[in-house]
């Protein structure tokens, strides 16, 4: 037969199965490459997919699949479809636009996306290639809602701290009102302080010299027209002069209760034992046909103003004197004692007393408790001498009985006594 014929296909045979031979190593070379390729994007933490240039999805790993069964889509269907037949919601979305531009131009987009129909972020790569598009995404969704709480905290900090300067605004002007409110009103407390001093001031001279008028021509009638005078027009004059004198003593009261009210205190250390002494002494002299029995402490010392102190014992003391003219057997006492725990200056006597129901009246001014005829005055002593003594940050107050005498006590800063044992005075 024809042994060339033979030979050639013989020779043929073999390069055949070599050919095949080298054919499967190449094809297990190959699986072995798609296996470890398929191994390495499954590895990564990203989704993946390749899209061709028809925008067939031709290849997506485990990332991506569990994305889409997240979306309810039957992945097994998913291979050689078109991504927007698939997916017709993302069709003129920014995934959309980007996809188109990163083909045409091949160059790579970035981008974040929020996918609203699934309430989730995404972070997408865009590579693109003569073939197609490779799409790496991430799920970004945790970052995206901690990056919106930390914004919508930080709106509301930034509002709150709006609130707070526009408030913080509100009390400086507050402030600003206030102090001018304050300003005005202690600019017209001055004012009304300056009319009542030139108010004091014209009632002291306008309203004393008219009456100086009228007591001096009282007294000239009864001097030089005595004569010619009866009894009752005699009487009369009298009760004008008498009138006018009270009315003076008024004026006179009103004006020292305004200026206490109303002149600086000057702190001293003030021995109040000489102020009664000197007090008594004075009324002593001034009617000698009293017979009144005094008993004073001695060296009990205060701070305050030592002017006004004098005035409030004064008023105190002369009272005493007053409310004792019909007892025969007057006594009246200064002295220092314990109260309520504290220490508390009294004047006390023995005279009319009160009822005690009418206490708290006494020391508003122009309340009397006796009557003018039984004992003169002008209701306005007990005023000044509270005002006084509130003035010295003290309290003024009063213990009687009818007919069982009466005592005031107040008292002071630093009341006491300067030197023991106590020494009286009496006289
Ligand atoms: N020592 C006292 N004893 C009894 N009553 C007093 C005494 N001191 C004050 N009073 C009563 O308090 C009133 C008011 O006193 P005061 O303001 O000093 O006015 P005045 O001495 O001008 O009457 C007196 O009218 C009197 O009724
Ligand atoms: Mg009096």
């Amino acid at each position: 037969m024809l042994p060339a014929v033979d030979f050639e296909l013989e020779a043929l045979r073999s390069r055949v199965a070599a050919l095949e031979q080298l054919l499967e190593v190449h094809e297990a070379t190959a699986l072995a490459q798609t296996v470890r390729l398929e191994n390495i994007v499954n590895s990564i933490t990203d989704g993946f997919i390749v899209l061709d240039r028809s925008w067939r999805i031709i290849y997506f790993n485990k990332v991506a699949e569990q994305t889409f069964l997240q979306m309810s889509k039957k992945t097994a269907d998913l291979l050689g479809r078109s991504v927007w037949r698939e997916f017709p919601d993302l069709v003129g979305t920014e995934v959309f636009d980007r996809y188109h531009k990163a083909l045409e131009s091949q160059q790579p987009e970035t981008f974040e996306f929020s996918y609203v129909q699934i309430g989730s972020w995404f972070e997408i790569h865009v590579y693109p290639s003569s073939d197609g598009l490779s799409l790496y995404f991430q799920d970004i969704t945790a970052r995206k809602k901690a990056e919106q709480e930390r914004d919508q905290l930080l709106r509301t900090e930034k509002a709150a701290r709006l609130e707070l300067e526009i408030k913080s605004e509100e009390v400086r002007k507050l402030n600003a009102e206030l102090e001018q409110r304050v300003q005005r009103r202690t600019a017209e407390l001055e004012n009304a302080m300056k009319e009542l001093e030139s108010f004091s001031y014209s009632v002291s001279h306008d309203l004393r010299a008219p009456l100086r008028t009228i007591e001096g021509f009282s007294h000239a009638l009864l001097e030089f027209y005595a004569s010619q005078l009866n009894e009752k027009a005699r009487e009369y004059l009298g009760r004008i002069a008498a009138a006018a004198n009270h009315m003076a003593q008024l004026i006179d009261s009103l004006l020292q209760l305004s200026r206490v009210s109303r002149s600086d205190l000057m702190f001293e250390q003030v021995n109040l034992s000489e102020i009664v002494i000197d007090i008594v002494k004075i009324l002593k002299e001034t009617s000698v046909d009293r017979r009144v029995q005094t008993k004073v402490r001695l060296n009990v010392h205060a701070a305050g103003d030592k002017k006004l102190l004098y005035i409030a014992l004064q008023n105190l003391v002369s009272n005493a004197w007053k409310f004792t003219s019909r007892k025969d057997d007057a006594v009246i006492e200064f002295g220092l004692t314990e109260k309520a725990n504290a220490l508390a200056c009294f004047v006390r006597d023995n005279g009319a007393g009160f009822d005690m129901a009418f206490a708290s009246k006494l020391f508003r001014a122009f309340q009397r408790l006796h009557h003018e005829k039984e004992f003169q005055g002008t209701g306005i002593g007990l005023a000044t001498a509270q005002k006084i003594i509130q003035r010295h940050g003290g309290t003024i107050w009063a213990e009687a009985a009818e007919d069982k005498g009466a005592t005031f006590y107040f008292t002071l800063k630093d009341l006491q006594i300067k030197h023991e044992p106590a020494l009286y005075f009496a006289s």
